[in-house]
């Protein structure tokens, strides 16, 4: 575990801090999520405090803190689905599986993630479980959607 993220590391010139999103980039494809262990080895190689590492990753919404759930909800708040009522069924998935958006649920069923666009708007509101996209979304819908997923 450790020695993937060193030879990740090793791949980039020491304290050169431009190369601080590639970095961040390349241990997010690997790991899932950017570990407190990869920011530890991120933060020597550097010379950056854990601190900006983490204010600079936070910035961008790619990259998450928390291991990836077995299955991954996109929930779409772009203006068509936003108007068709994206926000009610963002605020029934939190209530139903007990996250917000950037999460994971403790036993990793799920993590959620709100989006801008899934290219779909005409299907609006619409929502992504792992590659598959469901449109015309309702709550009722959502729920029993939820339920299929183990
Ligand atoms: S705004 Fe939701 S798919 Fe485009």
């Amino acid at each position: 575990m450790a020695g993937s993220i060193v030879s990740i590391i090793n791949k980039y010139a020491p304290r050169d801090k431009s190369n601080l999103i590639a970095i961040l980039q390349d241990v997010q494809k690997k790991k899932g999520y950017i570990t407190p262990e990869a920011v530890d080895k991120i933060s020597s190689h550097l010379w950056i405090s854990r601190s900006r590492i983490f204010g600079v990753a936070s910035f961008y919404s790619q990259f998450k803190f928390t291991p990836p759930g077995r299955n991954s909800i996109k929930i779409c708040l772009g203006t068509a689905c936003h108007v068709q009522g994206g926000d009610f069924l963002l605020s029934a998935l939190k209530s139903e599986i007990g996250i917000s958006p950037n999460e994971t649920t403790e036993d990793r069923r799920f993590d959620l993630e709100r989006v801008a666009c899934l290219g779909c708007c005409a299907l609006a509101p619409v929502i992504m479980v792992n590659d598959t996209i469901f449109s015309n979304m309702s709550v009722v819908k959502l729920m029993e959607l939820t339920d299929q997923y183990e």
